[in-house]
């Protein structure tokens, strides 16, 4: 074998053993670079005479075709390999089943809240939003909630380490029953100085809070606090509106509605509305839904009205509680874990 086909085969072997683009560039320089050894070669051309140089020229003009050659051959086998690679690496399986987006759906809890606010919607009420963190004025006192009434001890309400101008610790509203008075001092406001005002007529959703937890107890619950305040506003109309709200809740006339005594500082005479279906898996159980009452003459004053003029009718009703009647669920915790087994059959 001549030097020269030494030096092909060497090329060969060497671009062979580069295994990266980078390195077979290297070996590339070893050889062709400006002082590899086929450029070494060139140079001893000069030693030769005419004759040999014309021979010995082409002949290492061929082992340069060789080797670049052999370059070419490795680094297109270099691209298809590294190709190759990449192919398999993002490979796709097309017959995989799609991934699809699970389509969300509403929590129970909203859904209850969506159907109360249309219900009363349609009875002209209007819907309204306020504060969780309240005064304890709002809150009780204005709620005619005396000073030493165990509601406003530590064991029921939640107090935030904050306290309004008054002094007073502000607390998570223990009920939407503030939103009586923010709401009746608001129209109050807007009407004063005419001769007469647009009845109150108004829905409060939301939530709320207390030191509780059991299986029907959540710290945080939601209530739906009502209230209807005019000239001449009674118990036969809180009797129509409940019984109508109900009926339509459950998309049921097959139940009952009674008024119970109860007692609430913000009401007099204060009622506990119960209700008792008449067929299905809850037959025959009276099951307490609502506090209610006729507006206390001193609350009417509180909201700034005159309790000589206007009187009316306020309820507060718990949502949980409702939406576990509605939907056949027996742990109140179960809308609060956030379990999507659960969740998804409200879907
Ligand atoms: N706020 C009362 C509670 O949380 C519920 C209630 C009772 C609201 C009577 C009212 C009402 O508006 O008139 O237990």
């Amino acid at each position: 074998m001549t030097d020269l086909e030494n030096l092909l085969q060497a090329a060969q072997a060497d671009f062979a053993a580069a295994p990266t683009p980078a390195e077979l560039e290297n070996a590339k320089a070893r050889f062709l670079g400006k002082s590899g050894r086929v450029t070494e070669l060139m140079k001893g051309l000069g030693a030769l005479s005419i004759e040999e140089k014309k021979t010995r020229g082409a002949e290492i003009n061929q082992l340069k075709v060789g080797i670049e050659a052999a370059l070419t051959a490795r680094r297109d086998a270099l691209a298809a390999a590294e190709l190759e690679k990449q192919l398999k690496a993002e490979a796709l399986d097309v017959t995989l089943p799609g991934r699809s987006r699970g389509t969300g759906g509403l929590h129970p809890i909203t859904r209850a809240m969506e159907r109360i606010e249309a219900i009363f919607g349609s009875m002209g009420f209007d819907v309204a939003d306020g504060p969780e963190i309240e005064t304890d004025w709002y809150s009780f006192s204005a709620l005619n909630n005396p000073e030493n009434h165990p509601a406003r001890s530590m064991q029921d309400t939640f107090y935030v380490d904050m306290k309004d101008e008054n002094g007073s610790w502000l607390n998570l509203r223990p009920h939407t029953s503030p939103m009586q008075i923010r709401y009746a001092q608001a129209h109050a406001k807007r009407y004063a100085g005419q001769e007469t005002m647009p009845e109150i007529r108004v829905i409060a959703p939301g939530r709320t809070y207390r030191v509780d937890s059991d299986a029907t107890h959540s710290p945080m619950f939601h209530q739906v606090e009502g209230l209807w305040v005019g000239e001449n506003i009674s118990f036969k109309d809180l009797k129509a509106v409940y019984l109508n709200f109900i009926t339509a809740f459950f998309e049921t006339d097959q139940l009952q509605l009674r008024f119970r005594p109860s007692y609430f500082p913000f009401t007099e005479p204060s009622a506990e509305i119960d209700i008792m279906f008449e067929s299905g898996p809850l037959k025959g159980r009276w099951l307490e839904v609502s506090g209610s009452g006729q507006v206390h003459p001193q609350v009417i004053r509180n909201m700034g009205l005159d309790p000589e003029r206007y009187i009316g009718f306020a309820f507060g009703s718990g949502i949980d509680r409702l939406a576990m009647l509605r939907y056949g669920v027996n742990d109140l915790r179960a809308f609060f874990d956030g379990d999507l087994r659960f969740l998804s059959q409200f879907k």
